[in-house]
């Protein structure tokens, strides 16, 4: 089997530049990739660079070696299109299917899954007819990721970032590992708690736990190469945000849950991926709690938090809303596992067996996907993207139907 192959188009803004990182990450992991500039995208990036980075020739326009009738062989050929920086322009093209150029062209000939990583100003981006625009290409199965919010040109800050390269490639390599050229999560809003919650004793002390949040940020990842909206409430996470996430950052467990509920409210889909603790000191020092010579700790009497899974899945907030935890055990993995699915009223549980160096920060995962009509789905040994996509193939199948 050949390498994959990609093709980076590139369209024209000061974003471009990132493209070349983009790119760089691409070929190293072992793609094959045709950059397609548009003219104008040629101001910030020339023609050799793309050259040079790629090891593939890169043209704007489709009257070179027309012998090989490249605005056709390019999109037809390609494993995955990815369009980065996509501007305002290139999306209106894009929706509209106009073919004036090479990457246009592609974009129309191309049958794989396309990526789109709009890049633009805040008003641009916001204009209903950019808002539009990416919503028909989404309806038809294309992955427009969410601009990110900070620094754009000049002074300005907003919504309309490019997100770092290397979250778009991580993008990318979701959407290709799923290899389906429609994205079956578009339109749906998902929300995901990550990470582990920390209790504070005083300003310098915390009751924590050992969750990475890594499971967690790998849902988020998959569910926007699924075309989802993401909001990811991270407790305490040290991760890069992945690309076209809305993250709430929180630190306790009433926090989360105050956050859970409040993105919950317009969720189709709610996957408690945290480790949430289940008690927090019964009192917070303000000062640093001092030892005492010759006198033993005072005991840290503790006091019950809410159970924010149990509390969102007996009062739905919207109807057919699926929702889905996770249990970590130690001992009678599956005994416990149903127990606790009915304990807890969600629709799916994620059970997997924990222990000081099992799942707490690796980078695989093994689990059994207990479902409430009595399905019992075993995951194998393998990344946490797999098990995510194993989540969203049982999320997916419990539906209510698709909102118009
Ligand atoms: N959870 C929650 N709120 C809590 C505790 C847990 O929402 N206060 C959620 C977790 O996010 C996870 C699921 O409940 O999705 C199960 O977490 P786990 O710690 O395994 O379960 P516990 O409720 O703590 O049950 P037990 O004490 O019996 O292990």
């Amino acid at each position: 089997m050949g390498k994959p192959k990609v093709v980076l188009g590139v369209s024209g803004g000061i974003a471009a530049y990132k493209a070349c990182e983009l790119l760089r990450r691409l070929t190293e992991s072992g793609h094959d990739v045709r950059v397609v500039p548009t003219a104008a995208s040629l101001n910030f990036v020339g023609e050799a660079t793309w050259a040079a980075l790629s090891g593939n020739p890169a043209s704007t326009q489709v009257w070179e070696t027309v012998h090989e009738v490249p605005h056709v062989r390019i999109g037809q050929g390609a494993d995955l299109v990815v369009v980065a920086p996509a501007t305002a322009d290139m999306l209106a093209k894009a929706a509209h299917g106009l073919a004036d150029d090479l990457l246009t062209n592609t974009l129309l000939t191309a049958r794989c899954p396309v990526v789109f990583a709009p890049a633009m100003h805040t008003e641009m981006w916001e204009h209903p007819a950019t808002q539009e625009n990416v919503a028909t290409l989404r309806r038809r199965g294309a992955v427009v990721i969410e601009p990110a919010v900070g620094r754009l040109t000049g002074k300005d800050t907003g919504k309309g970032r490019l997100p770092d390269p290397e979250e778009i490639f991580e993008v990318c390599r979701q959407v290709l590992r799923r290899g389906v050229a429609e994205a079956d999560l578009t339109g749906r809003h998902v929300v995901i708690s990550a990470g582990g919650t920390r209790e504070p004793l005083d300003p310098v002390r915390f009751l924590g736990n050992r969750s990475s949040g890594k499971q967690g940020y790998a849902l988020a990842r998959t569910a926007v190469a699924r075309g989802a909206r993401v909001t990811l409430i991270a407790a305490n996470t040290a991760l890069a945000d992945p690309a076209g996430v809305d993250v709430v950052r929180v630190g306790t467990a009433v926090q989360l849950r105050e956050a859970v509920l409040k993105a919950a409210s317009d969720a189709d889909v709610v996957v408690m991926a945290a480790a949430v603790a289940d008690f927090r000191p019964a009192e917070y020092a303000g000062g640093k709690i001092k030892k005492k010579d010759g006198e033993d700790p005072a005991p840290v009497a503790l006091v019950r938090n809410p159970d924010v899974l149990a509390e969102i899945s007996a009062d739905r907030a919207r109807e057919g809303q699926v929702i889905v935890g996770f249990a970590a055990e130690t001992d009678h993995v599956l005994d416990n596992g149903r127990a606790k699915l009915r304990r807890k009223g969600c629709d799916l549980l994620v059970v997997n067996e924990v222990g000081e160096t099992r799942t707490f920060g690796s980078e695989e995962n093994e689990a059994i996907i207990l479902a409430s009509d009595g399905s019992e789905i075993p995951v194998p040994y393998g990344p946490k993207e797999a098990l995510a996509e194993a989540i969203w193939d049982q999320v997916t199948q419990r539906y209510t139907p698709r909102r118009a």
